[in-house]
């Protein structure tokens, strides 16, 4: 990584110097975004940027920059990069205070941004899937904001990892909410069904492009409460993210999901979406 943005300048990312009394710090009062770089274009800018100003709006931060000013900060980052797939890594803080839970009056937010290379999951994960556990869901009821606080999402995902499976699937009163850093989606026969949006999901923007991709292709995608006890009758469950993609989940708790491999409809939405990458690469696609 050559350079790293840190309000208002390009440094070496060992030269980049944060308070110790940034909120960030301190509270972990500050949201982010993960955008994706594909082909040197930045993959669903306008979804990344609405979702970010809507993150700032629920903490009530405003939007330390315009669209073009964000495009020039992204793009001098990825200049330097080598041609792979990259991703965006920004955040904003409410910035240096003294340390009070009340927002301090005059604080200027703190804006850091990197980019860094997409690394995929191994062929190997998307030929056979991967396993996930079950496991309550223990975060807040504002699961919508990508809030940089992600200590209840580390321990959920330090779960999964510890029982050796890829993901942890989330589970509030008896309904799957999504993964510790993932949307889920589950294949019913021809159906597609993922948790409806709300302040208990992120709304991810790899999962509105596979409801969009689906709904193009008439393939039916419901959003609607699923159960806990859907996950073992599914035939398929796929984890989705910017960078995971599509990822199919064949064991959950110990026990195979479906055939216990990948099913056709993940071979068909995954083909669909990298048709859809390519479009975009080529400028056929926003
Ligand atoms: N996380 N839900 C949660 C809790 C997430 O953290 C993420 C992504 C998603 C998927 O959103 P999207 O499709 O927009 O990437 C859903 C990112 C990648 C991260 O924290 O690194």
């Amino acid at each position: 990584m050559s350079q790293v943005y840190l309000n208002g300048q390009f440094v070496p990312p060992d030269q980049a110097r944060v308070s110790v009394f940034d909120r960030g710090f301190i509270f972990g009062d500050g949201v982010y975004e993960v955008i994706p770089v594909f082909g040197g274009r930045l993959f669903r800018l306008a979804h990344h940027l609405s979702r970010l100003d809507a993150s700032l709006a629920a903490i009530r931060l405003r939007n330390p920059h315009l669209t073009e000013e964000w495009k020039s900060i992204f793009t001098r980052l990825l200049t330097g990069h080598a041609n792979g797939d990259q991703s965006i890594y920004l955040q904003i803080t409410r910035g240096v205070a003294p340390r009070d839970h009340a927002f301090p009056p005059n604080a200027t937010p703190t804006v850091f941004a990197y980019a860094q290379s997409l690394s995929y999951p191994p062929a190997e994960q998307l030929a056979q899937g991967v396993a996930a556990i079950t496991t309550e869901d223990i975060r807040w009821r504002r699961c919508d904001i990508k809030s940089i606080a992600l200590l209840a999402n580390a321990l959920l995902r330090q779960q999964a990892i510890e029982q050796r499976a890829a993901e942890a699937i989330l589970i509030r009163d008896g309904v799957v909410t999504e993964g510790a850093a993932s949307n889920i989606f589950i294949v019913k026969g021809d159906r597609l069904s993922t948790p409806p949006k709300g302040p208990f999901i992120l709304p991810g923007i790899t999962r509105d492009l596979i409801v969009e991709i689906a709904c193009a292709k008439n393939i039916v995608c419901d959003e609607l409460p699923i159960k806990a006890e859907m996950l073992q009758s599914a035939d398929e469950v796929w984890l989705t993210s910017s960078i995971k993609e599509i990822l199919p989940i064949t064991r959950i708790d110990g026990k195979p999901v479906g055939k216990g491999k990948p099913g056709p409809m993940h071979a068909r939405l995954f083909a669909l979406y990298q048709e859809y990458k390519q479009a975009f690469i080529q400028g056929r696609a926003e």
